[in-house]
């Protein structure tokens, strides 16, 4: 039985009052709670310390990933938040390589596998997205593209290593777009990322969790959810409105 996740990433959204408010709300909502689902949220850098406080005290069901962290220990670099500073914080997971990093930052595999490394080495655990671009599906490169992707990060890491590692699966071209991905297109897609894991780690791959993530919500995550590669997602949108995400949590 492999684990089962359901990630919020807020992205760039809420002030720690309504990400309070917000924590707050699910707090509510899962109190009573049976599920054996790992429900994760990642609020922007500047919650952290607050919401972590908050869910240590309250002894929440709860795990705090960060959006990113710096692909350096610590020293001069501006601006940059590092993994030891997240770990600190009481964050179990770092989300690295969101398309939007990819796209809008530059971000690029060989500073991801620093960052990954660098996530591992402190305990915590990556959760590594791939995913293609509207263009790449449309000229039959997805598979390749994603491979790609798999191989210029993951493929470096030890099998030891690649036990700490969540892959998300976002077609880029269904990111905050409200197009999902087929639950059978999602299926193909994450049964492919396990057989090339699979290729170079033989059956370490059968223990990744691979996540869907791309315009998840509670109408469509049930039927996401229910094929056999899939097992969980990482939402956007939908996780900055505590109803519906854990509508998505209930919808394993
Ligand atoms: P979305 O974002 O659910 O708003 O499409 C998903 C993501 O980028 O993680």
């Amino acid at each position: 039985m492999r684990r089962k996740i359901v990630a919020g990433n807020w992205k760039m959204n809420t002030l720690l009052p309504e990400g309070e408010v917000l924590v707050k709300q699910l707090e509510f909502l899962t109190e009573e709670l049976e599920s054996d689902v790992e429900i994760i949220i990642a609020p922007p850098f500047t919650h952290l310390a607050v919401l972590g406080k908050y869910i240590k005290e309250t002894k929440m069901k709860i795990a705090l990933a960060a959006q990113n962290c710096a692909d350096q220990e610590k020293g001069a670099f501006t601006g940059e938040v590092s993994a030891a500073m997240l770990r600190n914080l009481g964050c179990k997971f770092v989300i690295l390589g969101h398309s939007e990093r990819r796209e809008y930052y530059a971000e690029n595999n060989e500073s991801l596998y620093k960052k990954i490394n660098l996530v591992i080495n402190e305990g915590m655990q990556p959760i590594f997205c791939v995913g293609e671009k509207l263009e790449e599906r449309q000229a039959n490169r997805h598979f390749e593209v994603v491979a790609q992707q798999i191989k210029d990060v993951l493929y470096r890491l030890r099998g030891v290593e690649l036990d700490n590692v969540i892959v998300a699966y976002e077609p880029v071209w269904a990111i905050g777009t409200g197009m999902t991905a087929t639950s059978d297109q999602a299926e193909e897609m994450h049964a492919y990322i396990r057989r090339v894991i699979g290729d170079k780690f033989g059956e370490h791959a059968d223990r990744i969790p691979i996540l869907y993530g791309g315009s998840c919500k509670p109408s469509n995550a049930s039927e996401i959810f229910s094929k056999s590669n899939v097992d969980g997602g990482l939402i956007g949108g939908a996780s900055l409105d505590a109803q519906d995400f854990v509508a998505i949590v209930k919808s394993f």
